[in-house]
């Protein structure tokens, strides 16, 4: 039987993975600030609303009108599928009296909301989002793989299909505590580099199993009044494989004539 995918929502990212994350995937999107993560949940969300999906967003690093501000100006209406009992956005920052407020940042509260959210939405196919999910443990890192696994495990029995996001430091461009990573059934790594002056993002499929994805390096765009973009595919580059020119010079500055 072929495996049915859930597309992302970026065309052009669904055509690199066959078509999206399979149903009952467990994803996480994993990279530095402000490379597309959230851009990329969104999308995914968005795409659960057109496909009659039951959708719940957990946000951690930015409000719920955040979220809602946010889809709009990529001509997401994020408020009408509230209205209309197709999308609850679980907020875990401004601790408002709001039935879908995290009190705590706590695996269990969180499990324990997302399924409240699942049973108020109804029975059906379910796309959840946890935007960050490295936020449950950013002051005990150690736990990262126990808490991933935990939620993979206790989720995978409610039909999600599960996107995390997972920060990494902008200093050293590690993960907060591994984990996440050797849990997931798939990774899209955002990457941000500065080149000629101008922030460039790019984006790789790391891992999706059951799928024969593309193993390029793409570049990515965020726009307005549509979101993210993949543009084409990444050349190998005289930069990406070349030695710093410093290095260089003083390699030359040793070799004996
Ligand atoms: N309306 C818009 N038009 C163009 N670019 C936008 C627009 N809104 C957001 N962006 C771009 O998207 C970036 C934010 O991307 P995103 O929120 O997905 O980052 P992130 O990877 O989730 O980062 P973090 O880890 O900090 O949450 C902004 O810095 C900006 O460059
Ligand atoms: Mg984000």
């Amino acid at each position: 039987m072929p495996v049915e995918r859930l597309p992302t929502g970026v065309g052009k990212l669904d055509e690199l993975l066959e078509g999206g994350f399979p149903r009952d995937f467990f994803v996480a999107a994993t990279g530095e600030p402000g490379t597309g993560k959230t851009v990329l949940c969104i999308s995914f969300i968005n795409q659960g609303i057109i496909e009659e999906d039951r959708n719940i967003y957990v946000t951690t690093e930015e409000s719920r009108s955040s979220i809602v501000e946010q889809a709009s100006q990529f001509g997401m209406d994020f408020r009408a599928a509230m209205d209309s009992g197709r999308l609850i956005i679980v907020d875990a920052l401004m601790r408002e009296e709001n039935p879908w407020t995290l009190r705590r940042l706590e695996v269990e509260e969180l499990i324990e909301k997302v399924l409240d959210a699942k049973r108020n939405l109804g029975r059906g196919r379910a796309r959840l989002v946890i935007d960050s999910l490295s936020a449950f443990w950013l002051d005990k890192p150690a736990m990262a793989r126990k808490y991933s696994y935990q939620i993979k495990r206790v989720l995978a029995k409610w039909d999600f299909t599960v996107l995390v996001t997972s920060q990494y430091a902008i200093t050293t461009s590690a993960a907060f505590g591994w984990g996440v990573e050797h849990v997931a059934d798939g990774i899209i790594r955002f990457k941000r580099v500065v080149r000629g002056g101008i922030l460039r993002r790019y984006l790789l499929i790391e891992k999706m199993r059951q799928t024969d994805h593309s193993l390029y390096l793409h570049e990515v765009n965020i726009i307005k009044g549509k979101g993210l973009v993949i543009l084409g595919p990444v050349q190998a580059r005289r930069e990406d494989i070349a030695l710093p020119g410093g290095v260089m010079k003083r390699i030359a500055e040793g070799t004996p004539r």
